[in-house]
């Protein structure tokens, strides 16, 4: 590792690292990821236990507070979230001024960039109480945001959560819950909520959590950053590549189309790619991609859908392009969004909601490496430089000789 800043200030001697391949942006104690080997740590702790033996909020206060917490700090951690699940009333107003068929990420950019106009007086960045309570607050009230998000697109009244549910099923309520109904939980399809949150919730520099520093390097509100976030997760290469795994699984349609799609995906004359495939940082199996593999077979026997024949589709899929010497050279694995997307669809959630529930997860992720940031002594503003490759310096011509 090389620490250039010396040799620029000495040298003027700087460095062209596009899409940041071998550039660290900042130090972090929170996410640990070994892409060779197929390692990630949150705060140490690897991502497999974690998966195994805690839930979602307990992931929450370690990467808050960089420990897992004994009984009395998590009873005292829910107990606090609990009072912060309500959002203002006056919030709730925003979603009528979207189109119902407006995609859940336009939404969710608007509304979680609104908070900031709710909590801007309270919020002294400067200060780790106000800092906490920011956190607080939107691991508290995401996913009510997200489950209004689809509750507007279909007219159903929004759902108020209830404070001694647990946080995943909750959420399930609020999003999947009929008001005239009594909402019946079942165990195993919440546990794969709760694994899919603890999956997606920090994962060191990716785009969007680079996006949240980024924006929170000038000092901006912390809800404001989060939006920035949630506008980077949306893109096909990020977060929206659940979303898009499902839609190109649509696409293909039959298991006899799949040489075809992967033909597409290897020819460099076509910007078409295989959704779901493929790391910048692991190059070897991405162990969250494991665990959610597991994960969607439990969902598939549960709901006994193990003939679905999307299910069936990717699996077809997932055999091919794993024995393909293009696929197999370039290290291109399926990722932790191939699954996730399959198992989302199988809890009956609409496609267009699955990059919300990776937002909701990815949240914590996104406050927590802004409160490290915030609190680093060496902070500066994000600047990147630039290589210059416009016209060398010129005269303007008076309009009449141009
Ligand atoms: N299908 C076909 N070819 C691919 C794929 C893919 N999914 N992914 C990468 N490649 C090829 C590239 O064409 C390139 O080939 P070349 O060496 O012959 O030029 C090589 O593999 C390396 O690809 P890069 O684009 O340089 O890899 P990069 O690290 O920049 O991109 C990314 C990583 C964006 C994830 C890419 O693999 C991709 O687009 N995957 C599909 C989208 C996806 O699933 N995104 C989710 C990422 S995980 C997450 O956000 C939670």
């Amino acid at each position: 590792v090389v620490d250039i800043r010396s040799l620029y200030a000495q040298t003027g001697y700087f460095t062209y690292d596009p899409g940041f391949t071998s550039t660290a942006s900042c130090s972090s104690k929170i996410t640990f990821i070994d892409g060779d080997n197929g390692v990630l740590l949150y705060r140490g702790y690897p991502i497999e236990q974690l998966a195994e033996k805690c839930d979602f909020l307990e992931v929450c206060y370690l990467l808050l507070n960089g420990e897992l917490p004994n009984g009395a700090e998590m009873k005292e951690f829910v107990t606090t979230i609990s009072k912060h699940v309500m959002v203002h009333e006056q919030l709730t107003r925003f979603y009528s001024g979207f189109r119902r068929d407006a995609h859940p990420m336009a939404v969710l950019v608007g509304v979680v960039g609104a908070l900031s106009a709710f909590y801007h007086d309270g919020t002294d960045v400067t200060c780790r109480e106000d800092r906490y309570t920011a956190a607080i607050r939107l691991i508290a009230k995401m996913p009510n945001i997200v489950a209004m998000c689809h509750k507007y697109s279909t007219g159903m009244p929004f759902i108020y959560p209830k404070r001694k549910l647990g946080y995943a099923e909750n959420f399930m309520r609020m999003m999947m819950g009929d008001p005239c109904d009594e909402y019946i939980p079942n165990p195993i399809l919440i546990r794969a909520i709760d694994r899919i949150l603890i999956l997606h919730a920090d994962h060191e520099q990716n785009a969007s959590t680079s996006t949240v520093r980024l924006a929170g390097s000038s000092g901006a509100n912390p809800y404001a950053c989060v939006a920035a976030g949630i506008a980077c997760l949306w893109g096909a290469a990020h977060g929206g590549a659940n979303e898009a795994v499902l839609n190109m699984l649509e696409e293909i349609g039959d298991a006899s189309n799949i040489p075809e799609y992967v033909a597409k995906a290897k020819d460099k004359n076509d910007p078409f790619r295989l959704m779901g495939f493929g790391h910048r940082v692991y190059k070897n199996y991405d162990p969250r991609a494991k665990l959610m593999r597991q994960t969607c077979h439990e969902v598939l026997d549960e709901l006994n859908l193990h003939n679905d024949r999307t299910f069936k589709l990717a699996m077809e899929l997932e055999r091919i392009a794993l024995e393909d010497p293009y696929f197999v050279e370039r290290k291109l694995y399926p990722n932790v969004d191939f699954y996730s997307g399959i198992v989302l669809r199988a809890l009956g959630i609409p496609t267009e909601m699955f990059t919300a529930i990776f937002a909701l997860a990815r949240s914590v992720g996104w406050i927590a490496q802004w409160d490290e940031m915030i609190s680093d002594p060496e902070l500066k503003i994000g600047r990147p430089r630039q290589l210059y490759r416009g016209v060398p310096q010129r005269d303007v011509q008076p309009i009449s000789s141009r």
